[in-house]
């Protein structure tokens, strides 16, 4: 949610690298961009509304600096215009942030009648107008930054310039993420590691109320009391071709063909009972979990409350992060609490986790970032290492979490006496079966699907049990890339009421992987049918009572989720791609949403 850049450095090609550090982080948010650099000790500002390809066209690189700051915007506040676009300054400061700033409307007002002029209505000029009127005062930077985080609430990531300071830059944090990264000739800093692959891979990551000052040749760190500290730098382990699309027409195409490579990647690292033991034998003391999430990784939850609850009789509680966090919880000292996010900063998850720290609960993370927010702070972390995600809408560390979820249930199910060792060593050792299958789904092509609904303005999908989970991730991929209104419903009950929206050839897609209730969704599906659908049944056996049936291989019903949801993902991409929607980027949305 928004992207940070900056870059001090010996060499002066500053504007190439702001924007080369803005395309890898555009994901996080694409409506405006701007940057602010030195040159003849002047401060100077471009932005442009749009996505950074228009901001690329007026900049001219032949400008030589060695230093400045960028931002990709997600607008919270305000709207998505070039005046709203950020860098934002006031007298001789400039500033780029991420996050909210809660008391902006008070702020704004006691400015204001001070004789303050804003000039956009984001709450982030605030902060520059507070630094640059506390600057005046003290005519100390360090002490107007202090002063200014005394005064501000909410959530931020910010990098600050001083035009008599030509040679820092300042950044600071609170509920944002920002990594700051150095090598031998230059320090950045940056709302997440892709930003800086292409220079470095060693970072460190700027804690709550921390203050960095960046120079060309060191950065150095200091807690609130202004006392200086010492960080420890990480080496990030992944790589900048990592985050390139390769022969793909979209990240998000590429990321679902990774996927039966990172499931081998996941599965090998857990293939015995041993392995198994080590590293989840710690899940045996709980008799009752909750899992926490937002939008895909909710889904992921949801499925995992029926894998858990079915093969591993443990009683499973879900939740939306942004509702569980302003609610009472009921967990006890027998409660594990999961929290699942790719980005391991999602806000509210993140809110959610230290509100159950809170209570003394323990907590397991299953993230995909590294030392991200989540992984950090939680008791425990899994990390589904799925690689950078760079498209939007989540798919291949979708498919890792429910990975982790699978082996989650085969070994709390063989713990409880309900999956025998044999069958536990049948999914840890057969997973060229599972390969093979998905390569098949990879090699079909899911045009025609496409082709049948990509003009209609709503589309129903139905499951019940665990398709359902199923149905509710496969209708959110469609909409949030495809713009197709669509909803997911348990099938038994769309009849209380629902159906009366189902109109002649409306799209059905129904899913049925489960035996013991195949008659019970084949009847809703005809029930829809009566009234008028095109019905998409996917499903493992042969299903007549409708107009396309897309069969997908009977496998372990463990692991049948796995299937499903490809297919899925790529009914969704296909339809966007013969829409012309920018699949990797969305409108209205970002990847890491750091905002509540
Ligand atoms: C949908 C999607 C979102 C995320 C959600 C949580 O494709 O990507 O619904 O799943 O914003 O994000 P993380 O997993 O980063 O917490």
């Amino acid at each position: 949610m928004c992207g940070i850049v900056g870059y001090i450095g010996k060499e002066k090609n500053a504007l190439n690298i702001l924007i080369n550090g803005l395309k890898a982080l555009e994901y996080r948010g694409y409506d405006s961009a701007g940057i602010a650099y030195f040159n003849k000790n002047k401060i100077i500002t471009i932005k442009e509304k749009g996505k950074i390809e228009k901001l690329e066209k007026i900049i001219d690189y032949s400008i030589e600096s060695n230093i400045g700051i960028a931002h990709t915007r997600w607008a919270t506040c305000g709207d998505a215009t070039k005046i709203n676009a950020h860098p934002h300054s006031c007298g001789k400061i400039t500033i780029v942030h991420n996050g909210i700033i809660e008391n902006y409307d008070e702020l704004k007002e006691q400015l204001q009648k001070d004789n303050y002029k804003l000039i956009s209505e984001t709450d982030s000029e605030i902060i520059a107008v507070l630094l640059n009127k506390y600057y005046e005062e003290y005519n100390d930077i360090i002490k107007a930054i202090i002063k200014t985080k005394q005064i501000i609430k909410g959530s931020y990531a910010i990098a600050i310039l001083c035009a008599d300071i030509n040679d820092k830059i300042y950044a600071i944090r609170k509920d944002s993420p920002l990594i700051v990264a150095k090598n031998e000739n230059a320090s950045f800093i940056a709302s997440d590691v892709p930003a800086i692959l292409n220079y470095t891979n060693k970072y460190t990551i700027l804690e709550e109320n921390e203050i960095a000052i960046l120079s060309n040749k060191d950065i150095s760190f200091f807690n609130n009391e202004l006392q200086p500290i010492k960080k420890k730098m990480l080496t990030f382990k992944g790589n900048s071709i990592d985050a390139q699309k390769g022969h793909f027409k979209h990240f998000m195409l590429k990321e679902i063909f990774e996927e039966k490579d990172i499931i081998e990647k996941i599965i090998k690292k857990y293939n015995t009972i041993e392995k198994l033991e080590k590293k989840l034998g710690f899940l045996t003391k709980y008799d009752n979990i909750t899992i926490i999430g937002c939008g895909s990784a909710y889904h992921v939850g949801l499925i995992a409350k029926y894998l858990l609850e079915e093969y591993a009789n443990i009683p499973v509680n879900i939740e939306i992060a942004s509702e569980f966090r302003y609610k009472n919880n009921f967990l006890n000292k027998k409660s594990l609490a999961i929290f699942i996010s790719q980005s391991g900063e999602t806000a509210d998850t993140l809110a959610s986790l230290r509100e159950v720290k809170k209570d003394k609960i323990d907590t397991l993370g299953i993230v995909n970032v590294q030392e991200s927010s989540i992984a950090r702070e939680a008791d425990k972390v899994i990390y589904t290492e799925a690689g950078p995600e760079i498209a939007v809408a989540t798919t291949k560390a979708f498919i890792a979490q429910l990975v982790i979820m699978n082996l989650i249930t085969i070994y709390m199910g063989n713990k409880k006496g309900k999956i025998k060792i044999e069958d536990l060593n049948e999914i840890l050792t057969n997973f060229d079966n599972l390969k093979k299958q998905i390569e098949n789904i990879l090699n079909n092509s899911y045009k025609e699907i496409a082709k049948k609904i990509y003009q209609a303005q709503n589309i129903f999908f139905l499951g019940r049990n665990i398709d359902y989970g199923i149905a509710m991730e496969g209708s959110l991929k469609l909409k949030e890339i495809s713009y197709i209104h669509s909803e997911a419903y348990p099938a038994g009950e769309l009849k209380h009421g629902t159906i009366s929206l189902i109109e002649k050839n409306m799209p059905v897609i129904s899913i049925v992987t489960k035996e013991h209730i195949f008659d019970k969704t084949i009847s809703n599906i005809k029930e829809t049918k009566a009234r008028g659908s095109f019905n998409i049944v996917i499903s493992n056996k042969t299903v007549n009572d409708c107009d396309i049936n897309i069969l997908v291989p009977n496998i372990n019903p463990i692991l049948q989720p796995i299937l499903v949801t490809i297919i899925l993902q790529l009914i969704s991409y296909e339809t966007a791609n013969l829409k012309g929607c920018d699949i990797d980027k969305p409108r209205n949305l970002a990847k890491s949403v750091t905002v509540e």
